[in-house]
């Protein structure tokens, strides 16, 4: 079976790659590096020792994706490819509606001329808004978004949820992904954000290897038991493997189906910063700042429906999560460069 990865070269689409690779997918990724490098190609090369084809490619773009269809027979599709960082939305939001939803139709445009009918869609645990009460599960509705970022995913989750309701024999799998981090055990791939890391993990092995001085902690008073927030970390291969399970499952299914991906178990910024020292015996220098403005104090999953219906489940702990991450940074770093 032949997988399209839309933004497949970036960190959750690298990672997918290997774990499809290694289970007889075919793997094709069209990307524009716009946040990623080729590199992680040959990377997913060497850990699998299996070829894909790759295509740089502009997922706005119709002809571009078009002649990718024509070229290629399609049995999946897995859109990973958005921009992602929640303040740079604030920022630029029309740059992020732009990019994040033109690609997502794109793709449905092309999928129907080409007569694919599978999708696998990258969400995130920010649609269930400000309201709902945690563990967040399927069923809860929609919630309120606290950033543009968070409703390009919310808005693409109704626009691929509405063309499945257009024709019957599509299948739309939207998976809520809620913390993922660490990197592949071969430390050969693993998650290298341009610029000045906007996530927690990625910052704290920053300065692990010196690229950062120290990390701040965004809020040391809120409601929780040391004060700092609390969210569900999630080991990346896991994550992928997750993505293995939602392509086998679509292909037998019709109609939209959310699942959630996460671990169930929450951990604040100051446990993540003591475990990553005590896997790692490195000491991480942090400072206490101000809340960052949107974050929510707590949030985690309730992932029994993955668990039942995809039989998936994480089973890394917080220690491989914080090992694989320094292993990756460690054999690497600048990351790709
Ligand atoms: P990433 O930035 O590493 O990967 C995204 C990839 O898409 C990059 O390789 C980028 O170059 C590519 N891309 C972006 N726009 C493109 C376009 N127009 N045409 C072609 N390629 C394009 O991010 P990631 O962490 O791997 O995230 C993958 C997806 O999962 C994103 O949609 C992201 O919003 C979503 N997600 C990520 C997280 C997380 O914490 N990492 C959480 C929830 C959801
Ligand atoms: N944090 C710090 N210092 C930093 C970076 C983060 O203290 O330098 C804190 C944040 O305040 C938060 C926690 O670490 O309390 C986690 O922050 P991340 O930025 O790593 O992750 P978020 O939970 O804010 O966001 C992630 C993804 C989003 C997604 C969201 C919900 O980055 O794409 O989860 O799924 F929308």
């Amino acid at each position: 079976m032949n997988v399209l990865l839309a933004g497949g070269a970036g960190y959750i689409g690298s990672h997918t790659a290997v774990e499809l690779l290694n289970s007889g997918y075919n793997v094709i990724i069209a990307d524009n590096y716009s946040n990623s490098d080729k590199k992680a190609i040959d990377r997913i090369e060497k850990i699998t020792d299996k070829k894909v084809i790759s295509y740089t490619a502009d997922i706005i773009d119709k002809i571009v994706v078009s002649e990718i269809f024509k070229n290629n027979q399609i049995d999946v599709v897995i859109h990973f490819a958005g921009l992602k960082a929640v303040g740079e939305s604030v920022k630029k939001p029309l740059i992020y509606y732009r990019n994040n939803i033109d690609t997502t139709i794109t793709l449905l445009e092309c999928m129907a001329e080409y007569g694919c009918k599978n999708i696998v869609f990258s969400s995130s645990a920010t649609v269930y808004g400000e309201e709902n009460d945690i563990p967040y599960v399927e069923t809860m509705k929609k919630g309120t978004c606290s950033n543009p970022y968070g409703w390009t995913k919310s808005m693409m989750e109704q626009i691929l949820s509405d063309a499945s309701v257009a024709d019957s024999e599509l299948s739309v799998i939207l998976l809520r992904y809620f913390n993922p981090i660490g990197a592949h055990e071969s430390g050969l791939i693993g998650e290298d954000p341009k610029g000045i890391p906007n996530n927690l993990m990625p910052y704290i092995s920053q300065v692990a290897v010196g690229r950062r001085d120290h990390l701040t902690i965004f809020g040391n008073d809120y409601p929780t038991k040391d004060g700092t927030c609390r969210r569900d970390y999630i080991h990346i291969t896991d994550l992928a493997k997750g993505h293995v399970k939602a392509v086998e499952y679509a292909a037998k299914h019709k109609g939209p189906e959310i699942f959630n991906l996460g671990t169930g178990t929450p951990y604040s910024v100051l446990e993540i910063v003591n475990a990553f020292e005590k896997a790692n015996n490195i000491k991480i220098k942090y400072e206490f700042d101000e809340r960052r403005s949107g974050d929510l104090p707590e949030f985690w999953a309730n992932s029994d429906k993955a668990q039942r219906v995809l039989d998936w489940t994480a089973t890394r702990t917080l220690e491989d999560m914080c090992k694989d991450t320094w292993n990756w940074q460690k054999n690497n770093p600048n990351g790709y460069e």
